[in-house]
């Protein structure tokens, strides 16, 4: 009976924060593209989720940043992410990378793709 009880405050604990988190969302709800920087944050993504394929010893190194301006330029960088017609979606064989890291990168493209 004990265990019953408790379970049943658990149960009651574990529904008032599922609804304390709706009125009050929290900032991993929130994608804050205000500061995006080419250094903290589009090098960190693409690190994460590119370079093990085009990393230095490849055609396309991405880890240089001239090669991802070239291909920010030209549109290429944002159409593979988003999986757009015409071109092989990226990351190769993986899930898309998360909306809020795919709008970052469209920020830092639509500023100029400027190596900041
Ligand atoms: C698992 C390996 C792998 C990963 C991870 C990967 N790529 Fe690729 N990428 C490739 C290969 C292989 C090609 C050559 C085309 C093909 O085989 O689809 C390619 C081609 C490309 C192209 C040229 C596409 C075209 O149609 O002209 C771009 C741009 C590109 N990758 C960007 C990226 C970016 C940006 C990321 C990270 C978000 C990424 N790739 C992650 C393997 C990968």
């Amino acid at each position: 009976m004990k265990k019953l009880a408790l379970l049943f405050l658990l149960s009651i604990s574990f529904y008032s924060c599922k609804d304390e988190k709706k009125d009050n969302p929290t900032p991993d709800n929130i994608c804050i593209t205000s500061d995006v920087t080419y250094t903290n944050t589009v090098k960190p993504i693409i690190t994460k989720n590119c370079v093990a394929c085009h990393g230095a010893a490849t055609p396309m190194n991405l880890n240089d940043v001239s090669t991802l301006q070239g291909i920010a330029q030209n549109g290429k960088l944002y159409k593979v992410i988003t999986h757009a017609d015409g071109v092989s979606p990226m990351p190769k064989n993986q899930a898309k990378l998360s909306d809020c890291d795919i709008e970052k990168i469209k920020v830092w493209i639509d500023a100029g793709a400027q190596n900041n």
